[in-house]
């Protein structure tokens, strides 16, 4: 073999491709493999004039073609295709070679493997690659877990690849082991409860306002220009002015409404309960989806009765559209900020120090959140690396200060009409919950004493106590 790689791509499928082509396409020699040989053949023949690429059939020649230390990028399917191909590569390393993991693994699995592959001296990079198959031929966004040395040799070939965002790459070491997959998780769940809030909006504008989807399309539009500036409003814009061209109806009204999902979403979730971070927005967008699937139930819920009919009015519309760019607004800073809270328990739990303004920087380009306003919550982090909450910071407290009375009649109205908003309504609750001087956890705390005698702290003085209750017969 005379021309040595400086990077391996095995798992040729749509990701994979396009990260090869990508960095082929920088000037990078890229080795390339696939368990069915095949899909190799197909990328030459397609593509192999893009740049210099070492098409490998056995993994030794794969292995062998590769620039030491060895950098093996794998592009499987999660969970048992990336431990079959681990086991089938790592044999064949040294010391010091690195496999990274561009899949959208479980940040446990990552942690697993990472630790067992040190033992044998071999880097394992678990790396979150963001942005969809555009984005990975494109320029993703990535988010690198595993040790900082391994990082650094990287970090020239991923920063070339990335996305840019105002010259900035949109790639960065986040922290040791499952570090970058995590943070990718975490990007994931906050897409669900962005996604969902822009449909609940939506769904409000339509439902109470009665405006029709291209009507709606044009609100969005207009948002788009300001402080809800993101690549989900854009999209939604698009989506909603498109017509069906075999009924002539629009899309939104043809398509099925049971949405489908993938699992990270539920990842978030499932880990945000052993974390005890109270991701409420995220958790709702989830179950949104989950119920929209529930035919029978949804059946069986048909009939029942719903809200209160309000006669439309063309000026109470254009008041509630623009109490909806409020409530949204509002309710998409809490998802962002429980996303970063849930970070920040599992920084503390796993021993990641994450640095939070490096992680909304990478998130502003390349990946589906991406929005106006991650700058703002860059600058905000970078300010105040161990601030708390996007609202300990005075311009997003003033914000969401002014846009409080606005989401609580959006939220109201939504109740009172019978139109779902349950991540609107969550991020309302979650809003209430942490800003209330007491909650009524005191008389939680007093059930578990009575029932369980489970203990309970004073407010007046330090230590454990317990009542001795006279139980009625
Ligand atoms: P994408 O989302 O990019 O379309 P994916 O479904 O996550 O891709 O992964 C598909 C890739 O995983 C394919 O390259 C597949 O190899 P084949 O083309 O031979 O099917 C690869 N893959 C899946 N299971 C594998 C295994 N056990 N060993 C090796 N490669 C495997």
């Amino acid at each position: 073999m005379n021309t040595r790689a400086h990077i391996g791509v095995t798992g040729l499928a749509v990701m994979g491709r396009n990260l090869a082509r990508n960095f082929a396409r920088h000037g990078y020699t890229v080795a390339v493999h696939n368990r069915t040989a095949s899909r190799t053949r197909a990328l030459m023949d397609e593509f192999g004039h893009e740049g210099t690429f070492v098409p490998a059939e056995t993994a030794r020649d794969f292995v062998d073609a590769l620039q030491r230390p060895r950098r093996l990028m794998i592009m499987v399917q999660a969970g048992a295709a990336t431990d079959a191909v681990i086991d089938e590569f790592a044999p064949l390393l040294e010391s010091g070679d690195m496999i990274i993991d561009g899949g959208n693994a479980h940040f446990a699995d990552t942690r697993r493997r990472e630790k067992a592959l040190r033992a044998r001296g071999i880097h394992f990079v678990g790396a979150g690659v963001s942005g969809g198959e555009e984005g990975a031929l494109n320029g993703p966004s990535i988010m690198v877990g595993g040790s900082k040395d391994a990082y650094a040799v990287l970090a020239p070939m991923f920063e070339s690849i990335s996305a840019h965002v105002h010259g900035e790459a949109c790639s960065t070491h986040i922290g040791s082991d499952g570090a970058g997959h995590f943070v990718k998780m975490v990007h994931n769940g906050i897409e669900y409860a962005d996604m969902q809030l822009i449909a609940e909006a939506y769904d409000l504008l339509r439902q109470v306002a009665q405006y029709s989807p291209a009507e709606i399309a044009e609100i969005f539009r207009a948002w788009n220009k300001g402080r809800l500036n993101s690549y989900l409003i854009e999209i939604t814009a698009e989506v909603l002015s498109h017509t069906d061209a075999d009924t002539g109806r629009p899309f939104v009204d043809v398509v099925a409404d049971a949405a489908g999902q993938k699992g990270t979403g539920r990842w978030t979730v499932q880990t945000a309960l052993d974390l005890g971070s109270p991701v409420t927005t995220i958790a709702q967008a989830t179950f949104a989806r989950a119920a929209s699937g529930q035919s029978a139930l949804r059946t069986a819920y048909r009939p029942l009765p719903g809200g209160m009919h309000i006669p439309k009015s063309r000026s109470k519309a254009e008041r509630f559209t623009s109490q909806v760019e409020q409530a949204l607004y509002a309710s998409k800073v809490i998802a962002y900020d429980q996303g970063f809270t849930m970070i920040q328990d599992a920084a503390l739990a796993y021993g990641w120090d994450i640095d939070f303004g490096a992680v909304t920087g990478i998130w502003r380009g390349g990946c589906i959140i991406r929005a106006a306003f991650l700058d703002r919550i860059r600058t905000a982090h970078k300010d105040a690396p161990d601030l708390v909450s996007l609202l300990a910071e005075p311009a997003f407290a003033e914000e969401i200060t002014a846009a409080q009375v606005p989401w609580r009649e959006v939220v109201a109205t939504a109740a009172r009409r019978g139109v779902p908003a349950p991540a609107f309504a969550a991020a309302l609750s979650y809003y209430d919950t942490l800003r209330a001087d007491r909650l009524p956890a005191a008389l939680l705390q007093g059930q578990r004493d009575y029932f369980g005698a489970h203990t309970y702290r004073r407010t007046d003085r330090q230590g454990a106590f317990h009542t001795h209750w006279a139980h009625p017969d």
